[in-house]
């Protein structure tokens, strides 16, 4: 019996513990209740009398050593586990699935990057706007069709009446309010409108206000600006034209249109045969305007324009459906993985 302990205690000291594996196996095999020690405490019967004693405490003996053993390799293994020096190096990673960037953001970038190019920088207004600089700041007339309730998403906060940003025109006057000219400045920025959502139309997009104000700013400089931009961002063949058009914060105003980049102006669905696609609105800012966000009209002048970054985006990308913008579908965002122009 003595000599049936002493080789055990050799085996559980030389039994070496490298991982899980090895310490379930050492479990079994000493101190499981099919183990050795439970065996050997069976055979304590047998044992005559006067040894018992003796034996059963080189028994309870040989337990605590298996057990301690047990316990102190359980500890190293699970300390060294999350330790990194047991991260294999070497091996292959898994691959990340990476995502994509909205192809909206990716349009804004670019634009941002385009005029930054030419002195611009970038401005934020909030989305939640008062009626000034939404609207009378901006020259709308009290009983302009644009206030309704059919366009314009109000909302009441305090005591003040709130709305919904229509455009991102209140900008401008943030601007021109907080600081002097000269001014240029870009703000990209979410929009809102009660519509009826299709593919054609949406409750929200994007725009980018742009705005110069200095002293001796001409429309020459307007358009050569658009120009610019519209080689900048549909490529050197690009050409605009300008159609005259009404804004009640610009005089004059116009609507800008780019050749279809889509069939290089010869005519395609798009472009509706005609050649040319709506990009933008834009025009001199009106001196009522000026005035209001306190700057001088007989010393200053400025132009403003306006574009929809949806619009944009489709005419890059050919999207057709504004509403894809917003589903999060990520069929359609895939599609956009690496795009960056
Ligand atoms: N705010 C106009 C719109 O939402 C666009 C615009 C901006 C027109 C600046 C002229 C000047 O349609």
């Amino acid at each position: 019996m003595k000599a049936q302990i002493e080789q055990t205690r050799i085996a559980i000291e030389d039994f070496v513990i490298t991982d899980a594996t090895s310490l379930e196996a050492f479990r079994i095999q000493f101190i499981g209740s099919k183990g050795s020690i439970k065996q050997l405490f069976g055979g304590l019967k047998e044992v005559p009398n006067e040894e018992k004693r003796a034996v059963g405490q080189l028994l309870n003996e040989l337990r605590q050593l298996a057990e301690g053993k047990f316990e102190s390799s359980k500890d190293a293994l699970e300390t060294t586990e999350s330790n990194d020096s047991t991260i294999d190096v070497s091996r292959p990673g898994e691959p990340i699935a990476l995502g994509a960037r909205h192809p909206l953001s990716i349009v804004r970038s670019e634009i941002i990057s385009i005029f930054e190019r030419i002195g611009y920088t970038v401005s934020e207004g909030p989305e939640i706007e008062d009626d000034w600089h939404n609207f009378s700041a901006l020259n709308f007339p009290p009983e302009h069709p644009a206030r309704d309730m059919q366009d314009t998403f109000f909302i009441e906060k305090g005591e003040r009446e709130m709305a919904l940003r229509t455009h991102t025109s209140s900008v401008q006057v943030r601007v021109m309010e907080s600081s002097t000219p000269p001014i240029r400045t870009i703000s990209p920025g979410r929009v809102y409108r009660n519509e009826a959502i299709s593919a054609r139309a949406h409750c929200f997009f994007h725009q980018v206000e742009g705005l110069y104000i200095d002293k001796n700013v001409s429309f020459a400089d307007l358009k050569q600006t658009l120009d610019y931009f519209a080689k900048a961002l549909f490529g050197e063949k690009a050409r605009i034209r300008l159609r005259p058009s009404y804004f009640p914060f610009t005089e004059p105003s116009a609507e800008v249109d780019v050749s279809c980049t889509i069939c290089n102006a010869k005519g395609c669905n798009v472009c509706k045969h005609t050649g040319w696609l709506e990009i933008l609105g834009c025009g001199m800012v009106d001196p009522n305007v000026l005035k209001a966000s306190g700057i001088d009209p007989e010393v200053y002048t400025g132009f403003a324009f306006g574009m929809g970054i949806e619009r944009i985006a489709q005419l890059k990308f050919k999207v057709n459906d504004l509403r894809l913008y917003s589903e999060n579908d990520v069929r359609f965002l895939n599609q956009f993985k690496g795009v960056n122009f």
